[in-house]
């Protein structure tokens, strides 16, 4: 009775939900905060995504549609594969999930045993340990160097792959670094991996959220390889729960049984929204949203370098830059804490994303304008010359 399964206790909540918490109480209060702790867009979807959403609820297109997604969506993401990056992927590799989020859950039901590891680099998006504990599996966070981007070794793979594991995890660009992966990495990477028997995934979720090195996917290295996105970050809809993972066509049909049972199919109304995601108009709007993000970085690093914050990953995507606190602080939680209850700034702790030097880091989101990103600077600067 009154007993949840063990699992449960396995699974690490946010300690960003405690920043979260304590700021919006500050803002009921009155004290304006500012937000650099969220990773999600501050813009809505092209005004054409809107539209089409809203056009499908008026023409009744609320009902499942078929589990692998619909067959309009799959080609325009299949026609956006070749006309963005040459890749060919056939339509039917394409399953449409609710959120990257169902796309990982589906992708650790599909290829990770239970009692089987995956590696991933120590700090990555934290959920993908806790998609791993729901199929009996556990993430092995492989120790990285802030020197080589926090990205994996691989000439010492064989320190960290055993007869368990199953495959390794990639994000480029990565949730929390924002550092880019080139494709002379993934390509090693997946020498490597299938050289062991292994699969690989690439978390391509901030795939066009580039302004420094290879926007490409992995898709156009070599078809075994798994790769995941979503509309989320680069069309702005992450409250629509819409993405996508491309499969080898070996694995399509287990994949398809899995979506099936997991979710029936992801949310119509999204579905038929996103189509127009692919459209001219809707591309030119998220182009220049990716512009508008570039100079927001361009401030964030000036801004951490006049302070002397160090940035330890190559911030080259997504809108993230993830800084050494060390020199003021071994415990980067009680820092954003008391840097939010001083000066109303919120961030991200390292800790939420690793665990060998994670309490050394806090992650900013550049996800508010400019001036916003400058009055924080400031604030953060007085905050640290008290
Ligand atoms: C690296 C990474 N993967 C997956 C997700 C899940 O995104 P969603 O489910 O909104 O598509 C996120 C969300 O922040 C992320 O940062």
């Amino acid at each position: 009775m009154n007993k949840l399964a063990s699992r449960v206790e396995k699974i690490a909540p946010f300690q960003v939900m405690a920043v979260l918490e304590r700021a919006k109480q500050l803002q009921a209060t009155g004290l304006d905060v500012i937000h650099l702790e969220v990773g999600e867009p501050d813009f809505v979807a092209p005004q054409q995504i809107n539209e089409a959403g809203q056009k499908a609820i008026a023409d009744g297109n609320t009902g499942y549609t078929p589990a692998n997604g619909l067959p309009e969506l799959k080609t325009a993401i299949s026609q956006h594969y070749r006309k963005q990056y040459e890749a060919d992927v056939h339509p039917d590799r394409i399953i449409v999930t609710p959120g990257a989020s169902g796309a990982l859950l589906l992708m650790a039901s599909l290829m990770v045993e239970s009692g089987s590891n995956v590696l991933m680099p120590d700090p990555c998006y934290p959920c993908n340990r806790h998609f791993l504990i729901q199929c009996g599996a556990q993430a092995k966070l492989v120790e990285t160097q802030a020197s080589e981007g926090f990205s994996i070794n691989l000439s010492n793979l064989d320190d960290w792959w055993d007869k368990h594991t199953s495959g390794m995890w990639l994000a480029s660009p990565s949730n929390p670094t924002g550092a880019v992966l080139s494709k002379e990495y993934v390509t090693s990477a997946w020498r490597e991996v299938s050289a062991r028997g292994g699969h690989l995934l690439v978390d391509e979720i901030y795939q066009g959220l580039v302004y420094d090195g290879d926007d490409f996917t992995a898709l156009s290295i070599n078809s075994d390889i798994f790769v995941i996105n979503s509309f989320s970050k680069y069309f702005a809809m992450t409250g629509w729960r819409l993405g996508w993972i491309v499969v080898p066509e070996w694995a399509v049909e287990g994949a398809t049984k899995l979506a099936q049972n997991l979710f029936i199919s992801a949310p119509s109304v999204s579905q038929y929204a996103a189509i127009q995601a692919f459209d001219t108009a809707s591309l030119e709007q998220c182009e220049k949203r990716r512009q508008e993000f570039s100079e927001r970085r361009n401030t964030l690093l000036k801004g951490l370098a006049e302070i002397g914050l160090p940035v330890v990953a190559p911030a080259q995507g997504a809108f993230y830059a993830f800084v050494d606190v060390s020199e003021i602080t071994d415990d980067a939680m009680k820092w954003c804490l008391d840097l939010l209850e001083e000066e109303h700034v919120a961030l991200t702790p390292g800790t939420d994303f690793g665990v060998k030097d994670s309490h050394k880091y806090v992650r900013f989101a550049y996800t508010c304008n400019q001036d916003r990103l400058r009055e924080a600077l400031s604030r953060i600067k007085r905050f640290i010359n008290r």
